[in-house]
């Protein structure tokens, strides 16, 4: 059974058709990337797996379990949401971490304000702290960062800051690990650092859905690829056979663009 079954998204914004019947699943432990040009709706869809956008149309489906449905108002519960969210991490393009806490608080704030919520808290605080604390400790390590702990923000690179992000994304222990361009933002010296983190993710059986352009990258690291444009899946199929032998005619024009770059 799929870990992620999305089934017929559509979204408007005003008189813009953004997502017009998006269908895929993922498999546990499977990395899709998504390309397409700017404009074509990744974000957007990834925004909608997210909870930051409600689809006008569709389902998303985790484990089996309907966590929307378009047609079911019991799925739209507010109260809800954020548990739901937890089935999802997300890195964005520019990382977002908090300015005021270092590496290590950046990465443990959720979960240190999750487990404030356990029956036990009161009792166990400092036991459950020292935990978070600890895993918070061997995601940084697994990122590279075991020295940066204690560092903030304003004193780490991009590329570090963005390995940060990455880390705290999976201190929830999401499913699925969504990242949104994770290196677009990044000078080109400090991609490679953070494309080699996401690579061992990836060997790691991490289930991912990476939306990038990096062709090489998507190729060599995805199991599938989606290309999307305007708003739909152009073609969708084993990452290898999609970035070096299109079948769409739209697929390769967008592919040619990117090898004249
Ligand atoms: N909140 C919004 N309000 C209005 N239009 C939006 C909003 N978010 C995205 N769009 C539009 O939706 C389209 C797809 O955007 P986006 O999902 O960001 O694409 P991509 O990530 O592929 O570049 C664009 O035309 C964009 O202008
Ligand atoms: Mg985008």
């Amino acid at each position: 059974m799929a870990i992620l079954q999305v089934s017929d998204i559509y979204k408007d914004f005003g008189r813009t058709q953004v997502l017009r019947g998006i269908n895929f699943s993922l498999e546990q432990g499977q990395a899709i990337a998504i390309i397409g040009s700017s404009g074509s709706g990744k974000t957007t869809l990834l925004r909608c797996l997210n909870f930051l956008e409600t689809p006008d149309r569709g389902r998303i489906q985790v484990n089996g379990e309907t966590l929307f449905d378009a047609d079911d108002p019991a799925t739209q519960r507010e109260s809800e949401v954020r548990k739901k969210r937890l089935h999802f991490g997300l890195v964005f393009q520019s990382f977002h971490l908090f300015p005021q806490y270092t590496a290590l608080e950046n990465v443990t704030l959720a979960p240190r304000l999750l487990a404030g919520e356990r029956p036990d808290f009161k009792a166990r605080r400092k036991e459950l702290f020292a935990q978070i604390d600890a895993q918070g400790r061997v995601l940084l390590e697994r990122m590279g960062l075991a020295d940066r702990a204690g560092h903030y923000p304003h004193q780490l690179s991009g590329g570090q800051q963005q390995r940060v992000a990455i880390a705290r994304a999976l201190a929830l222990k999401p499913d699925i690990l969504c990242f949104d361009e994770p290196t677009s933002a990044l000078d080109p010296e400090l991609t490679g650092e953070v494309l080699k983190v996401i690579r061992s993710l990836a060997e790691q059986k991490t289930t991912m859905l990476i939306v990038t352009h990096e062709m090489a990258f998507a190729r060599d690291v995805a199991d599938q690829v989606i290309f999307m444009d305007g708003g739909v899946i152009v073609e969708q199929g084993a990452a290898r056979q999609v970035i070096e032998h299109p079948r769409e005619e739209r697929t390769r024009q967008f592919l040619s663009r990117y090898a004249e770059n």
